[in-house]
């Protein structure tokens, strides 16, 4: 592909619609392991119509981003944390667990081949998407003895790249994300496909995302679906952060983790503690809550704005990105596009782009 015809491409690139050139491709099968890994050109997949993945939802994946860091070299943002969960997602799926090292030569094999499509403007970014999916032709209800990996890369501007206002949230009071005991922490596609309507609902009602709340009292904050959620709380010379509590029913989000350690690094304190609709509507009122945002690999760091619920609404703080969320967005920014040292080793530097 030409350098125009990619620059083009990259102009307006939304998310997932501009793929580029190669992917990688690794097979596992119940007798001989991991083996066949290979960078080949993108292209449709041959698939049989009673794959396993298709019909039963085996299949996970991951979200994680390179960028073209200050001195020219290709920086992915902390793919070990990635292999990680992908492995603990599988294994919640009874799936065969990727080894990290395999993974990482599989970013890296990728990133080489594709590095003119990592992007160097600030906002743009090339995320990787790993995703593992049974591939047998068996429609017995049983783990598959055959999966496929495979990673691809497409450009994006971010999710929220060109939402000029902070989001209005809705908070669904009817569906649940996740349950005790169920998937909820797993990046799952089948964590995914029952968001759908709600998002079609909040999207009805003026809002951008939908507040998962907790399935069993229905009035605990969860996380945001596709992005993990953050309250601020006063007093504004000393905040300190909020995040509800990984229990099992909420995304380990790696942006999450990074956000706790940034935060720490500027002495605000993070409490991974509940935070319940009625806490959060009183601390707005109260003026003790002063920001609110949701994070992760694809969300970056998004201000909360409005709130609403089927009763009210709500605004957040100033109602626009607070100075807490702004300097925790920078300084994750930062490390992302290497101007700012990497002082938590978080950055993998792709070998031989340099
Ligand atoms: C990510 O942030 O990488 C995600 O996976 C969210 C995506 C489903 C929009």
């Amino acid at each position: 592909m030409t350098g125009e015809h990619r620059a083009e491409r990259m102009r307006t690139p939304g998310f997932g619609r501009v793929l580029t050139e190669h992917i990688v491709s690794i097979t596992w099968t119940a007798d001989r392991g991991w083996h066949d890994a290979v960078l080949r050109p993108y292209d449709d997949l041959r698939l049989a119509p009673a794959c396993v993945g298709l019909h039963y939802g085996q299949s996970v994946f991951e979200g994680l981003k390179a960028y073209t860091l200050a001195d020219g070299r290709v920086g992915v943002f902390r793919p070990d944390a990635a292999a990680r969960r992908m492995r603990r997602s599988a294994r919640r799926l009874a799936m065969p667990q990727l080894p990290e090292a395999v993974f990482v030569d599989a970013v890296d094999a990728l990133l080489q081949a594709d590095r003119a499509w990592v992007p160097s403007r600030r906002g743009q970014s090339l995320y990787l998407r790993p995703l593992l999916f049974a591939s047998e032709a068996d429609l017995s209800l049983r783990p598959a003895h055959e999966y496929t990996f495979l990673l691809m890369a497409f450009v994006t501007d971010g999710i929220f790249e060109h939402q000029v206002k902070p989001l209005r949230v809705w908070l669904c009071e009817d569906h649940v994300r996740a349950a005790p005991g169920g998937t909820g922490e797993a990046k799952c596609a089948g964590n995914y496909a029952p968001t759908l309507l709600s998002q079609q609902q909040a999207k009805e009602r003026g809002c951008d995302q939908v507040v998962w709340l907790d399935a069993v009292e229905r009035s605990w904050v969860e996380e945001l679906g596709g992005m993990n959620i953050f309250f601020v709380m006063g007093p504004a010379e000393t905040p300190r952060l909020v995040t509800p509590p990984l229990g099992g029913t909420i995304l380990p989000g790696v942006t999450r983790d990074s956000l706790i350690t940034l935060a720490a690094d500027m002495g605000w304190p993070t409490l991974q503690q509940p935070m319940s609709v009625a806490q959060w509507r009183a601390a707005c009122a109260g003026g003790e809550m002063l920001e609110a945002f949701a994070c992760g690999t694809a969300a970056v760091v998004t201000p909360i704005g409005t709130v609403v619920s089927t009763s009210d609404e709500w605004v957040v703080g100033g109602g626009a990105m607070g100075p807490v969320t702004r300097r925790l967005r920078d300084a994750l920014m930062n490390l992302h596009y290497g101007t700012a040292p990497d002082t938590h080793g978080w950055v993998h530097v792709v070998p031989g782009t340099g």
